[in-house]
């Protein structure tokens, strides 16, 4: 007997199901056409942010002015404060072109922390770097201060690489009284009480740090992306190329990576194909109005749009899956993660067992064949347009910055474990940037994205090591 086809077995689901699934289909997919008239609005966007009066992509400069050569030295920390775990790393550059050492530790962040108060906050990071210190140091009292790379993954304005004025929470986090604020004598000041022996060097995104360690050791690699709790990307700009920091009247050819923070992207709603999930995901959350983009692309998000439309057609549409059940548990809000999705993916489809049993193990809900069917494709189809819309970012900054082959480091949950996001990305950038149909399979497409070196961890170290051989060099 031939194992059931996908077509086959469709067969058998109900007609109204069926129908309820085209409904999704159309709903979430997102056309090769609505991609381009996505980049192309990017593409503005992107310069938008960079002009004067501004626009809705914060395009923040870093301050970070170089390239690594690779001949980088000495000892570092980097402290990730991403949004999902704190990790802690020490990173000793070796004498070895692009070489490098590394220890270290993660901590999580426990889910009250996002909406604690700010001195708790601090405190707790405090704390998870005095951990760290002593236990690969010893006594915390004894020690010469060591350069810190801090990874505050964030939309900070940065007058100095060591200032970053929070411009507001993303990602979930609210605590009060730090929007508007420079975190770094907070930090300090936490650093301070507990008697942590740490100098602040650099404080940076994991965008700009993923560009840098990337280019570490690819040169081709032109943009560092996030594709993780969040959704971001950095790039380096000419200075000539910002107005906003004409002012400052720096060399025009001299480089500047840029934050985009392209999570805001399209918060006036302009282009975005947003379905009433996406709109409800957005009022309920902490930050209405902001990130729509990352709304729709990043881990936090995703498995949040799927209950939602789990619940939607269990409550109001004629199918009414789950008859009977109690869908209570269903009903929490934020209780799927993305890993949720990734599982249902990668369950082979000829039974959908796993899922059936994680539908059962986790939300107490029995599926039938039919439903399982459906909460496949829901789940393709939620991660494919989260991909598909990724890759008009990437897109975009190719267009902008003229690149007409290029590489693209990508780090984050999303880019690394979600099943088929590379490659789902990599079609719509075909679809976008028009390439040929390739012949030879294995032959490269013109912009890859590809997995980043650690960008938070030695990416920060490699930023601290430059900045602080600008400042010995009298360099700005
Ligand atoms: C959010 C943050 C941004 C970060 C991204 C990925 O978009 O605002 O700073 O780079 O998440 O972590």
């Amino acid at each position: 007997r031939r194992p059931p086809s996908r077509k086959g077995s469709m067969a058998d689901v109900p007609k109204d199901l069926v129908a309820e699934i085209h409904k999704l289909e159309t709903l979430f997919t997102v056309s090769p056409e609505k991609l381009k008239q996505i980049t192309e609005h990017f593409v503005a966007e992107l310069a938008k942010g960079l002009s004067v009066e501004g626009g809705s992509i914060p395009m923040n400069p870093t301050w970070v002015m170089s390239y690594p050569d690779g001949y980088e030295t000495g000892t570092y920390l980097a402290l990730d404060m991403g949004g999902t775990n704190l990790r802690v790393c020490e990173i000793t550059l070796t004498d070895e072109k692009s070489e490098f050492d590394i220890i270290q530790s993660k901590y999580r962040m426990p889910d009250e922390l996002k909406s604690a108060t700010s001195e708790e906050l601090w405190d707790y990071i405090a704390d998870c770097l005095y951990q760290f210190i002593e236990t690969h140091h010893g006594d915390c009292s004894n020690i010469p201060e060591l350069p810190l790379g801090f990874t505050f993954s964030y939309p900070a304005t940065q007058n100095y690489i060591d200032e970053g004025i929070l411009q507001r929470w993303t990602k979930g986090f609210d605590i009060d009284g730090v929007e508007g604020e420079n975190i770094v004598p907070m930090f300090e000041e936490a650093l301070a009480r507990r008697g942590v022996p740490i100098k602040l060097a650099a404080l940076i995104n994991d965008t700009t740090g993923t560009l840098i360690a990337s280019a570490y050791t690819d040169p081709d690699m032109k943009m560092g992306c996030i594709f993780g709790t969040g959704c971001n990307a950095a790039y380096m700009e000419n200075c000539g190329s910002i107005p906003k920091i004409a002012h400052l009247n720096l060399p025009p050819d001299l480089p500047m990576a840029i934050n985009c923070e392209w999570g805001a992207f399209d918060n006036e709603h302009k282009v975005l194909p947003r379905t009433a999930y996406d709109v409800t995901i957005d009022r309920d959350s902490p930050r209405p109005g902001q990130q729509a983009f990352e709304k729709m692309i990043a881990g936090l998000y995703l498995g949040e749009i799927f209950r939602l439309v789990m619940l939607d057609l269990h409550d109001n549409k004629e199918i009414h899956i789950f008859e009977g059940q109690d869908v209570s548990t269903l009903r929490k809000a934020y209780s799927l993660d993305a890993s949720f999705l990734s599982f249902i993916e990668e369950d082979p489809f000829e039974n959908l067992q796993e899922t059936h049993d994680l539908f059962s193990r986790k939300l107490n809900l029995t599926c039938t064949r039919p439903e399982l069917e459906l909460i496949r494709r829901l789940a393709e189809l939620i991660g494919t347009r989260a991909a598909r819309l990724s890759a008009c970012g990437v897109a975009a900054i190719c267009k902008k910055k003229g690149y007409e082959t290029c590489h693209a480091g990508a780090d984050g949950s999303v880019f690394n474990k979600y099943p088929n996001f590379k490659e789902r990305g990599a079609q719509a950038l075909r679809e976008i940037l028009d390439w040929p149909e390739k012949k030879n399979r294995r032959a490269e497409d013109p912009v890859e994205v590809l997995p980043a070196e650690d960008g938070s961890g030695v990416g920060a170290a490699l930023i601290a090591a430059l900045t602080l051989k600008r400042i010995k060099e009298g360099n700005l």
